[in-house]
């Protein structure tokens, strides 16, 4: 994230002598998820983050592929993603390509026993339903209806949720995810034509440092598979951090939407981008004023990108028959519009509460076995008259 924070103690100069009060010496560690070449951050940690005790046995997590290639228009009934105890567990990717994985999840327990660290994606977790605190070393962020998690890779979580009934929709990016470019200054701040600024930005707070030694499992996700590792210290035995690197989170309702006399198109509702894919946010909004506009978007066909949408609330003007949580799949190379109707109920009309969630990834996606459980198999013919 393109703002400085820092929080704990930390020394006044980087790299040198920093002592506990019985006089030996803080670990520090840099993290960063581009080299030394991108945004970093200087952790201080109680001990050295390098205590292995034992490695328990891989296993495999890579989504199962049922439809590498595919050219249907189809929609997912998200919420039929069933509920699981674990967090992992419930994590069910349903549409993948190289650059990036979506995944639905309904958990139901908070992560107490271990701790989980994707060393090779930077994750977006949409919180959809429930409330709860995102805890890392770096201090907690708490979280609600509405927010997006930005998470980046080589962050060692836990999410506490406070109640049974989450609903989450996660995007993991093997790219970092960051705000779009053309929203920020050569200095890296958001100008004023950004929809959102650094003041909506939710920081990690109230750094706690977990000075103990015993047994921390932390599930470490690398190349597909999960690397049960034991540590000898507790994964957030920060007493300072300072940089540029750590999670941080926006509420999708702090997006301010950008509207127009004539419809406005998908760039303006851009939120995040990773490499070969943007995140946009829906928000509802004035309609287009001109006296003469169609509010509902034009058929449109991208032949170079796929098209997500996940609904979250509200009434969606283009569609019909939309349920929360559904999800429709547009891939490039057909084009897709507005359900028949919804042009002329459209105009005239001068807001929406519609609230959703879109991913153009410029590569094609495949669906899992997961994914083609929860299909609605007629959603392509739900154009016909
Ligand atoms: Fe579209």
């Amino acid at each position: 994230m393109p703002v400085y924070h820092s929080l704990g103690s930390i020394p006044p100069k980087r790299h040198t002598q920093f002592r506990k009060p019985d006089g030996s010496l803080y670990a520090e560690e840099l993290v960063s998820t581009e080299g030394f070449s991108s945004l970093y951050s200087l952790v201080y940690h109680a001990y050295p983050p390098t205590i292995v005790k034992t490695l328990g046995e891989p296993y495999c997590v890579e989504p199962k592929i049922a439809r590498e290639k595919h050219l249907k228009h189809t929609s997912l009934i998200g919420f039929n993603i069933q509920p699981e105890d674990d967090y992992l567990q419930s994590r069910k990717p349903v549409l993948v390509n190289s650059d990036l994985h979506i995944s639905l999840a309904a958990p139901r327990q908070s992560m107490v026993d271990y701790f989980y660290k994707n060393s090779q994606a930077d994750e977006v977790v949409f919180i959809h339903e429930g409330t709860g605190t995102l805890k890392t070393g770096f201090g907690n962020i708490k979280f609600q209806y509405g927010d997006y998690l930005v998470i980046p890779r080589g962050t060692i979580y836990q999410m506490e949720f406070n109640g049974a009934a989450n609903r989450l929709f996660i995007v993991e990016s093997f790219s970092p995810i960051r705000p779009p470019k053309r929203y920020r200054n050569q200095y890296g701040q958001l100008m004023e034509h950004s929809p959102y600024c650094e003041r909506d930005i939710k920081r990690p707070a109230d750094l706690k440092t977990y000075d103990e030694h015993g047994d921390f499992k932390i599930l470490i996700k690398k190349q597909g598979l999960i690397y049960p590792y034991i540590y000898g210290t507790h994964p957030f035995d920060f007493v300072g951090w300072d940089g540029f690197h750590y999670p941080w989170a926006l509420s999708i309702h702090d997006f301010e939407p950008i509207t127009g006399r004539l419809h406005q198109p998908p760039p303006v509702h851009q939120t995040f981008e990773g490499d070969n894919f943007v995140i946009c946010s829906f928000v509802p909004r004035k309609f287009d004023y001109h006296p003469l506009s169609i509010p509902a978007p034009y058929n449109h066909s991208n032949v170079d990108s796929d098209e997500v949408l996940y609904y979250v609330d509200g009434d969606f003007m283009s569609r019909k028959s939309v349920v929360k949580g559904q999800m429709t799949l547009h891939p490039g190379g057909i084009p897709h519009g507005p359900h028949p109707g919804s042009v002329e109920k459209s105009i005239g009309k001068e807001s929406t509460d519609e609230l959703a969630v879109m991913i153009d990834p410029f590569r094609p996606l495949m669906l899992t076995e997961d994914a083609i459980r929860i299909e609605d198999e007629n959603y392509y013919k739900s154009w016909q008259y």
